[in-house]
């Protein structure tokens, strides 16, 4: 059956979760080498943004340039919603031109309210709950360097936030043992932990949630943080910071990973904040392969929903 939307990595089965990354790996090697087919020349790709993006937004419009099809980028500024057109409308509309559409916007229930009316294949490009796209691009990433996901241990150090939540889901698809470590109020919700829990059962994957960074970093195979102030927290900023200092990937923390162990961020980056300026420029940092591999990962996903 056909997936109509790509909205959390939840609702992605195990078996697709694997079929996307071995996609991506073929289409990564393939642009490696020089070639490429092009399976969605015809097919255009809508990015609506109500929020700040250069990975998303620009790894989506080239993935959608490289397999042969177009991208048009929407702002809010530019759409009648800014003047009260509803989401529904919009999405109504929008799916009689476009074969797909990439949503980034606030509320979880607003990129649903999108998928409700889309006639076509909504993807979520985040909102403050998921961001699924990120994980699965994460989880190339982690294969590409210890060949295998089941069994790591993955220590995250800071915010529970958007990016804490679609790892989560995408450590529980695959068998990864996933250890939090954020400041007291800052935990994942607790919906998405108990729901992945279920799902970790299965697959031998375990959730740890606590409040010490180097008990979660403690021989782990992966370090990954990502920004304290999200976008759209710009308000708790000033409370935020005094908590977080102390859950920083600098390299005392890296000191208790394991020697073999990677460091992670989904960027933008915050050097000397969530993460220190050697660390995040060190040997140990896979953080740019991280971000080129959005790419590869997001041509698997156009090509599984639009191919
Ligand atoms: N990691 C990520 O989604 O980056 P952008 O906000 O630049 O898209
Ligand atoms: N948690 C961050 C991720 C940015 C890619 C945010 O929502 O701003």
């Amino acid at each position: 059956m056909k997936p109509s939307h790509l909205l959390a990595v939840h609702e992605i089965a195990a078996g697709d979760v694997t079929a996307l990354l071995d996609r991506a790996d073929r289409l990564k090697a393939r642009r490696r080498s020089g070639g490429g087919d092009r399976p969605l020349a015809g097919k255009t790709l809508g990015l609506f943004f109500e929020k700040s993006s250069t990975r998303t937004r620009v790894s989506f419009e080239t993935a959608m340039n490289q397999l042969g099809g177009n991208s048009l980028f929407l702002s809010l500024q530019d759409l009648q919603l800014k003047r009260g057109e509803s989401i529904a409308d919009t999405a109504r509309v929008l799916s009689r031109y476009l074969d797909a559409i990439v949503i980034r916007t606030f509320g979880h229930d607003l990129l649903e309210e999108w998928a409700a009316a889309a006639a076509i294949p909504v993807i979520n490009g985040l909102t403050d709950l998921h961001h699924p796209c990120q994980a699965l691009g994460d989880l190339m990433t982690i294969r590409e360097r210890f060949g295998t996901l089941k069994g790591l241990k993955l220590a995250y150090i800071g915010d529970g936030n958007n990016v804490a939540h679609s790892l989560i889901e995408a450590a529980a698809k695959t068998g990864i043992e996933i250890h939090l470590a954020c400041p007291k109020g800052f935990e994942p919700d607790p919906l998405i932990v108990a729901a992945s829990r279920i799902v970790a059962k299965q697959t031998g994957g375990t959730i740890e949630i606590g409040r010490e960074p180097a008990k979660a970093a403690e021989d782990a195979d992966v370090l990954y943080t990502d920004v304290w102030i999200s976008m759209g927290q710009e308000k708790q900023a000033k409370a935020k910071l005094k908590k977080f200092k102390p859950y920083q990937i600098n390299d005392t923390l890296l000191s208790v990973a394991k020697p073999s162990a990677v460091v992670m961020h989904c960027l933008p980056a915050h050097r000397g904040m969530e993460i220190t300026a050697d660390v995040l420029d060190g040997k140990q940092s896979v953080i740019w392969d991280q971000a080129e591999n959005r790419l590869h990962i997001q041509k698997a996903i156009l090509e599984w929903l639009l191919g």
